[in-house]
């Protein structure tokens, strides 16, 4: 039986989701400060620092698994970063304080602060480094997508599965030159594709409700790292996600294998990624269409959160109203 996250008898797990939410909002409304400023560095280590002072007051024992970097790379919230009040369940921390750095520094949508916390063990340790993934939604029998098979094989298997023609198939991409085969590819067999500048956890978290987002599978590379954090969704919210790492030299080769992947070419799926309980919590930075950035009315903030708990599929959406920013959000 796995350990609960928090687990006292009464369910500390349920508190550690709002805890959670506290987080990723005061990395957002950090990082929010400096929308449109054109500094993507200065509003990842204002996510950063208030993610990391959030965090340092939880009452757990967490490691980083996913965070900023190596730690002779990352001051702060490095891989391995011990975090938390030092008391509690020992939990693994994967962390984008800010995902989408180039989005929030244009002011353009999708950015998230987006952090996922599980049972010690329950995370794949990801390098940072390229992951082919390919994700869709909740009820589709397992497998009806493959990382291996062609795009027009998976668009056709996936139409067939949820019973439309496959011109009503929609694609989410990344908008990268090394993406222009794959873009081809799926609209050569009569799918569309809807890319996005940055921003891949929202890309999978969208195939989750197609009838919403118009988007029904997630395909192409990204960050490894963001792989994970979109697995700890779907494990929570349902759907399936596949990934594969792409290392592109030998340093990455053996970056992977310290960070324990013995097997680099493994597929990996999402119980592989996200084995254990997880809890995910992420907080939109600028407006978007899976949450709403953060909106400052004279000494308010406004921000929009979305929880979600794997062990009862549970999926919160909070609007949460800070007074006295100032006091509380400036490090
Ligand atoms: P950052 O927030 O680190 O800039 O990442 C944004 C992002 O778009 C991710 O969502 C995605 O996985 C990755 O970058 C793709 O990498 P690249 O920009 O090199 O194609």
């Amino acid at each position: 039986m796995g350990i609960e996250i928090g687990s006292g008898k009464n369910g500390l797990e349920r508190v550690l989701v709002l805890e959670v939410a506290r987080v990723t909002e005061a990395a957002a409304i950090a990082a929010a400060r400096l929308r449109g400023r054109g500094n993507e560095k200065a509003a990842d280590k204002a996510a950063v620092d208030a993610m990391r002072r959030e965090l340092a007051k939880l009452q757990i024992r967490g490691t980083v698994v996913i965070g900023e970097g190596e730690m002779d790379e990352a001051p702060m919230l490095y891989i391995g970063e011990k975090v938390g009040s030092g008391e509690g369940p020992e939990v693994d921390i994967a962390v984008d304080p800010l995902e989408g750095t180039t989005i929030c520094a244009k002011s353009m949508p999708n950015s998230l602060a987006v952090l996922a916390i599980s049972e010690r063990g329950g995370l794949l340790h990801a390098p940072d480094m390229y992951m082919n993934k390919i994700a869709i939604g909740p009820g589709y029998a397992e497998g009806v997508v493959d990382l291996d098979a062609s795009p027009a094989d998976n668009l056709q298997a996936l139409a067939k599965a949820k019973g439309v023609p496959i011109n009503e198939i929609m694609a989410c991409i990344l908008d990268r030159p090394r993406h222009a085969e794959l873009i081809k590819a799926v609209r050569d067999c009569g799918a569309a594709v809807q890319l996005i500048p940055d921003g891949d956890i929202a890309g999978v978290i969208w195939t989750t409700d197609p009838d919403e987002t118009g988007i029904d599978i997630y395909m192409g590379s990204g960050g490894a790292p963001e792989g994970v954090l979109a697995a700890a969704a779907l494990r929570c919210i349902g759907g399936q996600i596949q990934g594969r790492l792409i290392p592109s030299n030998d340093v990455e080769r053996e970056r992977a294998q310290k960070m324990g992947i013995t097997d680099v070419n493994r597929k990996f799926r999402i119980q592989d990624m996200a084995s254990a309980d997880v809890i995910f919590s992420a907080t939109g930075v600028t407006d978007g269409s899976l949450l709403d950035g953060v909106h400052f009315r004279g000494g308010f903030a406004e921000t929009e959160t979305v929880v979600m708990r794997s062990k009862t599929g549970t999926v919160r959406r909070i609007k949460t109203n800070f007074r006295n920013i100032g006091a509380r959000f400036i490090g």
